[in-house]
C-alpha cells in the first residue's frame, strides 16, 4: 500500500528543512507520494486564512503530515499559530506530543563536561489543552480597566490519557516519570493533574514515578539531566522545557517532534520544534537534522520500523562524521548536510 504523505513545509527555514527530510525519505526508496500543501503565512497573504477551510478533510486523506514551521513577522503570532498548528492538534484531537531531546555523538553539548550519556529524554507533552486550551477573552480595550483572561483547562480525560501514555511509555525505556507540575502555587488543576499522576503511577508499580515542581525541573535539567528519563508535562510547561531540552542536545535544529492521537487511525503530524527562524531563513544555514529525525518518527508511525531506524541511523552518522551545520559546530550548508544522510541510505 502506498504511503499518503502531506507535507506542509510552511514558512522561513520551514521549507529548506522540510526539503532535506523529504530528500533522506526518499533515497529509501519506498512506495511513498507526497502531497505539497501550501498553507501558512503566503497563503494568509492571498487568502486572509492560514489554510484552507476543508484543511481538516484533506489532512485526514493523508497517513501523515510532515510539516516545516509556521510564523511571519507581517502577520501577529497568535494569528498564524492558531491559524494553523494550533487548530490542527485540537480539531485532530492530536493530544500527545513526543519530543525525544537525545545529544547525539558529535554535536557538541552546552554543559561543560557532558556527553551523550548525561542527555536522553522523552518528553511527553499535552498538546490540546492545559494553558493552550484556547479560553479566555478581552473585554474593555483600551480602557484603563482593560482586562484579559487565559483560562487553563484540565480535564481529568485529556490528563489521564497522556500520563498514562507517558507511563506505557517509560517501560519501554529506563522506567522512569517525572511529571512537572506547580500543584504549589496553582491550586486547581496542577492539582488535579497530580492526584491523577498518583492514580496511574498506583497502576505501574515497576515504573518509578516522581512529581517535580516545574521550576526546580528546569535547574535539574541542566543539573543532573542524566537522572531524566520521561518527562510528562502540560502544553505551556513542556512548550518551555522542551526549548531548554533541544539547547542541551545541540541546539534549536536539532530537536523533533510527532503530535500523535495514540490508538486512533488519525494521521500524525511530524515537525521539528523550532519555528520558522526569520533570523536565518534563506540563507541555507539551517539545521535540517530537527526535519529529518520528525522525519524519522513518521516513518515509525506509517509501520516502516526498518526504515525509520535506518533514517534516525544515518543522521547519527552524519551528526558524527560530519558534514554539519553552523549552529552545531560546523560550517556546511543545509543541503550539504540532507546530501550526505540521503548519500548514506541510497
Ligand atoms: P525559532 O525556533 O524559529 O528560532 C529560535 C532560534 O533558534 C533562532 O535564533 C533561530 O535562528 C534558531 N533556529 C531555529 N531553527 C533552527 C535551525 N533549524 N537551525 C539552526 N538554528 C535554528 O523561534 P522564534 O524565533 O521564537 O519564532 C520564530 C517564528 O516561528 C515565530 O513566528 C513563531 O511564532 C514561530 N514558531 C512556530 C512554531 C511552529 O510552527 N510549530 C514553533 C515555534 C515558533
Ligand atoms: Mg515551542
Amino acid at each position: 500500500m502506498t504511503h499518503r504523505v502531506a507535507l506542509l513545509a510552511g514558512d522561513g527555514v520551514g521549507p529548506e528543512v522540510t526539503a532535506e527530510a523529504r530528500k533522506a525519505v526518499d533515497a529509501l526508496g519506498l512506495d511513498l507520494e507526497w502531497t505539497e500543501l501550501p498553507w501558512g503565512s503566503a497563503y494568509w497573504h492571498e487568502h486572509g486564512r492560514m489554510m484552507p477551510e476543508d484543511a481538516l478533510d484533506v489532512v485526514r486523506a493523508h497517513d501523515a503530515i510532515l510539516m516545516g514551521a509556521v510564523g511571519d513577522p507581517s502577520i501577529p503570532d497568535h494569528l498564524s499559530l492558531w491559524g494553523l498548528i494550533l487548530d490542527l492538534r485540537q480539531r485532530l484531537d492530536l493530544w500527545a506530543n513526543l519530543r525525544p531531546a537525545r545529544l547525539l555523538d558529535g554535536i557538541p553539548c552546552p554543559l561543560a563536561g557532558r556527553g551523550p550519556a548525561d542527555v536522553d529524554m522523552l518528553f511527553v507533552r499535552e498538546n490540546t489543552e492545559g494553558e493552550y486550551a484556547g479560553v479566555g477573552g478581552r473585554a474593555h480595550r483600551t480602557l484603563e480597566g482593560e482586562v484579559a483572561l487565559e483560562v487553563g483547562v484540565f480535564t481529568r480525560a485529556g490528563v489521564e490519557r497522556v500520563l498514562r501514555h507517558a507511563f506505557e511509555l517509560a517501560g519501554a525505556r529506563r522506567g522512569v516519570v517525572t511529571s512537572a507540575t506547580k500543584s504549589n502555587a496553582s491550586r486547581f488543576g496542577y492539582v488535579l493533574w497530580d492526584e491523577i499522576a498518583e492514580e496511574i503511577a498506583a497502576e505501574h508499580p515497576r515504573i518509578r514515578y516522581e512529581k517535580v515542581l516545574v521550576d526546580a525541573l528546569a535547574a535539574r535539567m541542566v543539573r543532573s539531566p542524566e537522572s531524566l528519563d520521561v518527562v510528562v508535562a502540560s502544553n505551556l510547561f513542556a512548550d518551555i522545557l522542551t526549548d531548554l531540552a533541544a539547547a542541551l542536545q545541540g541546539g534549536m535544529g536539532m530537536a523533533a517532534s510527532a503530535n500523535l492521537a495514540p490508538g486512533t487511525a488519525t494521521p500524525g503530524l511530524f515537525e521539528p520544534v523550532h519555528g520558522s527562524a526569520p533570523d536565518i531563513a534563506g540563507q541555507g544555514i539551517a539545521n535540517p537534522a530537527g526535519a529529518v529525525w520528525s522525519a524519522s518518527l513518521l516513518l515509525d508511525h506509517l509501520g516502516e520500523g526498518d526504515a525509520a531506524a535506518a533514517l534516525l541511523r544515518a543522521l547519527e552518522d552524519v551528526c558524527r562524521d560530519g558534514p554539519r551545520t553552523r549552529d552545531v559546530g560546523g560550517s556546511a550548508t543545509t543541503r550539504e548536510v540532507g546530501d550526505a544522510i540521503a548519500a548514506r541510505l541510497r
